[in-house]
């Protein structure tokens, strides 16, 4: 038996992959290949000394998900193949309804024609929009504030009323902060293509002099020093959450929903500070708009997870940007391409 993983090759997935090889679980990779690239789960391989099969394939396509589903005996899916850009949802919402909730739609009725009903799946704290205060925990109103936010909302509540109609559907729902750092090697890392969105990798590129300044998007924030705070969290511990996850759903069924998140915030000037600590590197910056739908401050109350998972975060911001900073010198131009 072997657990199949969506996305397989991206960011995440891949750190969790190594986190199952390691534990001696079976785990096929399933990716089209839109957003990453097959060298991260061959360093995977390579780290751990295990093999973990990449299938090729989108979750639209039905017939190559049936031979999947035929092709190996699968016990289950962790689920992180999606659209992940809160701006680029706000200019495209059809594509991130059609990719994130129709693809899940796809994956979760071939799933049940096969008799496989365990699913860990990858949502985000932006179904969360912008919290009335801080620190967030699961029984906050979900309401997101774009499209990419309601697309992770829309297939929780799917997921939610599969388990309630078929009690032997079991489903963790992981609402993660701001997932960023890399695996110690250096080996594995996030390698977003084109201009980095999110705040750590654009941060790196300026460390590296790739890019030449950060743009802090607004220090007028009602925050400690002005600027956006959020909840920064080592993705080798957002891993070993999936995996603890998903020993849980095994052993248990049901339905549950986490926040994986550190509960703590650290503002812009702080991981710019913290990243030059570690780099020795000076980042310049300019002071811009605010970027819409951005909201002031957001971190987690990860106390469920810590009481029924057992669960916390062991690395702190230091050590974020310390693997983050390894991974970006050791790999300036990302994942080769093939
Ligand atoms: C962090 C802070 C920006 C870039 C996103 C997704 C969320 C989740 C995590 C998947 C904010 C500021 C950023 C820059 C900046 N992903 N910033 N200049 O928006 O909190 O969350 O990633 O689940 O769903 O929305 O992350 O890294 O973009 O921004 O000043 O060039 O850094 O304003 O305060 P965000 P981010």
């Amino acid at each position: 038996m072997a657990i199949l993983v969506t996305g397989g090759t991206g960011y995440i997935a891949s750190h969790t992959i190594l986190e199952f090889l390691n534990r001696g679980y079976d785990v096929i990779a399933l990716d089209n290949l839109s957003n990453s690239k097959r060298e991260s789960l061959r360093r995977v391989n390579r780290l751990t000394g295990r093999q973990c099969p990449l299938e090729v394939a989108d979750l639209l396509d039905s017939e190559s998900l049936n031979n999947l589903f035929d092709k190996y005996s699968i016990d289950g899916v962790i689920h992180f193949a999606g659209k992940k850009a809160v701006g680029e949802s706000v200019e495209k919402p059809l594509l991130y309804y059609r990719t994130n909730v129709e693809g899940t739609l796809n994956l979760v009725n071939i799933m049940q024609q096969h008799g496989v009903n365990q699913i860990v799946f990858s949502s985000s704290c932006t179904v969360y929009g912008d919290p009335e205060n801080v620190p967030v925990d699961e029984s906050f109103p979900v309401s997101p504030t774009n499209p990419y936010g309601h697309s992770k909302a829309m297939v929780e509540q799917i997921l939610r009323d599969l388990c309630v109609s078929d009690s032997s559907f079991g489903a963790s729902l992981l609402r993660y902060f701001n997932p960023a750092g890399a695996h110690p090697s250096g080996e594995i890392g996030e390698d977003p293509l084109g201009t980095p969105g999110n705040l750590m990798p654009y941060l790196l590129k300026v460390a590296t002099g790739k890019l030449p300044e950060l743009r802090i998007f607004g220090d007028d924030y009602p925050t400690v020093d002005g600027t956006g705070v959020r909840d920064y969290i080592h993705v080798l511990d957002l891993a070993n959450g999936h995996l603890l996850a998903w020993e849980k759903i095994s052993d248990e069924g049901g339905i549950q929903t986490y926040n994986l998140g550190t509960g703590k915030g650290y503002s812009v000037h702080q991981l710019i500070s913290a990243t030059e600590k570690v780099s020795g590197k000076a980042i310049p910056f300019t002071i811009t708009d605010r970027r819409p739908g951005d909201v002031a401050e957001t971190w987690a109350d990860p106390s469920r997870a810590i009481r029924e998972l057992g669960w916390r975060a062991e690395r702190g911001l230091e050590e974020i940007c310390r693997d983050s900073w390894n991974w970006q010198q050791k790999n300036p131009e990302g994942y080769p391409d093939p």
